[in-house]
């Protein structure tokens, strides 16, 4: 695995995965697709935008795009920003892709960008992605409740977050670390805007 900038094609891209059901079901308030002109929307100020601090993700072997992961409201004052990703090509899902690729940004975050906090949403019946973000060091601080209805019930929204201390922590010998790959420059820290209703 492996994270490098986007470009322009990738949209193609960001239109399947997006305007998958199975995704949108994992990572919308809505359980609906986002149509092609949101997604094409998303994709210009998300994953190009200047103030981007989005990275597309590719096997490493095949160096096929698999998906995308970003920060977002980045705040510089208080040192904290969301995390948000979607492996959008199901076929690669519980490989092991979306851990690693989380250790990749968290360790950008904490080592080079010099963040605090690094927090994200997920609905609790996202167990492969609380598994993942658990593996990373993300802690669940607060659930709101009943915030989301799929498949004929509430389910509660998850907040979880990771602070550097606990990442330096993880970090030593002995501890669980990161996959020992690296990312080069996935952005400049500036603010990024939040599209409506994706939480991811
Ligand atoms: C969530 C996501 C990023 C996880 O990445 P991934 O590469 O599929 O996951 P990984 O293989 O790194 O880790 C998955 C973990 O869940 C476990 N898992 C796999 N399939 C599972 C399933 N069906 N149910 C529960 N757990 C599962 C794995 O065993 C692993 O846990 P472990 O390391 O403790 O064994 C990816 O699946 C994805 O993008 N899904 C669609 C969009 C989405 O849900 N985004 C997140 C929104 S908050």
């Amino acid at each position: 695995m492996v994270l490098r900038r986007h470009v322009a094609d990738n949209v193609e891209a960001f239109r399947r995965w997006y305007g998958d059901p199975e995704v949108a079901r994992l990572a919308r308030y809505q359980d609906t697709p986002m149509r092609e002109d949101e997604v094409n929307r998303f994709f210009q100020i998300r994953a190009l935008g200047p103030e981007s601090l989005t990275m597309a993700i590719h096997e490493r072997a095949t160096d096929r795009l698999i998906g995308t992961c970003a920060f977002s409201q980045l705040d510089g004052e208080n040192g904290s920003a969301m995390y948000h990703i979607t492996i959008g090509e199901k076929d690669t899902w519980g490989r092991g892709y979306g851990t690693e690729a989380t250790r990749l940004m968290l360790d950008h975050a904490f080592g080079t960008l010099g963040l605090h906090r690094i927090a994200l949403s997920v609905f609790e019946f996202n167990e492969r992605a609380i598994r993942a973000y658990a593996t990373c060091g993300f802690l669940t601080e607060g659930r709101a409740r009943e915030a989301v209805w799929r498949d004929g019930r509430w389910w509660d929204e998850l907040s979880m977050s990771v602070l550097a201390p606990e990442w330096r922590a993880r970090q030593r010998p002995g501890a669980r670390g990161p996959a020992g790959s690296a990312v080069s420059s996935p952005g400049r820290p500036a603010t990024v805007t939040k599209v409506a209703g994706t939480p991811s």
